[in-house]
């Protein structure tokens, strides 16, 4: 089998998706269900049809394309990841998975394989949190990991439902159909950036991701009393963005002092209300995302927030609640599919290391489901979410390979 891929394809429609996208370029922002997010999407499907490829959409906008097997029966082998982007973000992420995906695919084509499973691209909605505020929505309903009922509460900033966003967008069938059946994936690899700079700082092309992280996200909301930033003396005040910043310092300091450096804690969201300069803050919003590679010290660090919020809120005479958006366990990666891996990379004579991913991905999800790895390739800096993220084609083709080998050797 010569296994060969497209570089300069590859990187062309990399090029070209990032043109799709609601930021001034460098930047890419591709929010689910966006006019952008649904242009990019149409844009992707014409690709998977022009290979062959036979499309299905379910009812959430997860899009599998499929490569028929010789035994069509048989339990699929999935690869894939996602399209959308934070506000600001960069070309790469989630993207080198699909479109390396699909490459990886035609080169298997182009070297006349006739894999026994089929394999399937999968294209899933809304990896990112930025729309519903929960990251992995498309994973979370395929595995069951969240039910239709819970992702029909979910609404955007602007009050718009998920239920009424993905009708809007086209996609109506009943929420319940997207759960997929038990052993629909033999196995499931998804190729993607690194997002952190071991590979680049080790010089090793490619990471074999043996383990999730664990991440949660918390909302708290703190109540304190408004009232005019002249006339109301300071032994007086309830000031809500005071309280709400003494948190965040506890946060900080429940993620430095957890023992360990993988607990690691960020604020990323802080809505102040009424928002204006001469007007004590009676109302802050603050979103908590926290993650460790531990489940039992990351909820040890939850635990040591919730104290402080207790704390806080007693000695500042204010109400703070808190409510737990996700706090999903890690994954483990499969050993049968690691070890694929690990030999595809040596079959190309590629060094590889096995690491674990401090980011989430779909992967962590579709692992409640199916033997499931992830395979890294390095980027610049280990920069990711931010538009000078920048992985190079050299590396992207590496990893397109290394998939393709990989997906020959469990479709069979
Ligand atoms: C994924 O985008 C993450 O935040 O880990
Ligand atoms: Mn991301
Ligand atoms: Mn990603």
């Amino acid at each position: 089998m010569n296994l060969e891929i497209d570089r300069d394809r590859l990187t062309e429609q990399i090029e070209e998706l990032a043109g799709i996208s609601d930021a001034e370029p460098p930047a890419v922002t591709r929010i689910v269900f966006s006019p952008a997010d649904l242009r990019a999407r149409a844009w992707l499907i014409a690709r998977c049809e022009k290979a062959g490829l036979a499309i299905r959409q379910d009812a959430v906008g997860n899009i599998f394309a499929r490569w028929v097997g010789s035994d069509a029966n048989a339990a699929a082998v999935g690869t894939g990841s996602h399209i959308d982007a934070i506000p600001n973000a960069g070309k790469y992420d989630g993207v080198v998975g699909v479109l390396g995906g699909l490459e990886a695919i035609r080169a298997l084509q182009r070297c006349g394989a006739h894999p026994k499973h089929s394999i399937e691209l999968l294209l899933f909605t809304s990896e990112e949190p930025t729309r519903f505020g929960i990251g992995c929505l498309g994973s979370r309903l395929l595995s069951g990991t969240m039910t239709p009922d819970a992702a029909r509460k979910l609404i955007d900033k602007d009050g718009a439902s998920l239920e009424e966003v993905r009708r809007n967008a086209g996609y109506s069938a009943p929420l319940e159909e997207v759960k997929l059946p038990s052993g629909y994936y033999k196995a499931f690899v998804e190729l993607h950036i690194e997002q952190g700079p071991l590979l680049e700082q080790q010089k090793v092309p490619l990471g074999i991701v043996t383990s999730i992280a664990a991440p949660a996200s918390l909302r708290f909301t703190v109540e304190g009393a408004g009232g005019h930033a002249g006339a109301v003396l300071m032994p007086e005040r309830r000031d809500a963005l005071c309280a709400a910043a003494e948190l965040i310092l506890a946060i900080e300091n429940a993620a430095k002092s957890s023992g360990a450096i993988d607990t690691v804690a960020t604020v990323g969201i802080c809505d102040v209300f009424p928002g204006a300069v001469n007007s004590i803050p009676s109302r802050v919003r603050l979103t908590l995302d926290i993650r460790d590679t531990d489940l039992s010290r990351r909820d040890a660090a939850m635990r040591a927030i919730e104290a402080a919020r207790q704390t806080i809120a007693a000695k500042r005479q204010v109400a703070i609640s808190e409510e737990i958006v996700n706090a999903d366990a890690p994954a483990q990666c499969a050993p049968e599919i690691v070890e694929a891996l690990l030999q595809a990379c040596a079959k190309h004579g590629l060094a590889s290391m096995k690491m674990v991913s401090r980011a989430y991905h779909d992967s962590l999800f579709m692992s409640r489901i199916a033997p499931v790895a992830m395979l890294f390739i390095p980027c610049r800096n280990g920069y990711s979410h931010r538009p000078d993220e920048y992985a190079s084609p050299e590396d992207i083709a590496r990893g397109a390979l290394v998939l393709a080998e990989t997906l020959a050797s469990l479709a069979g």
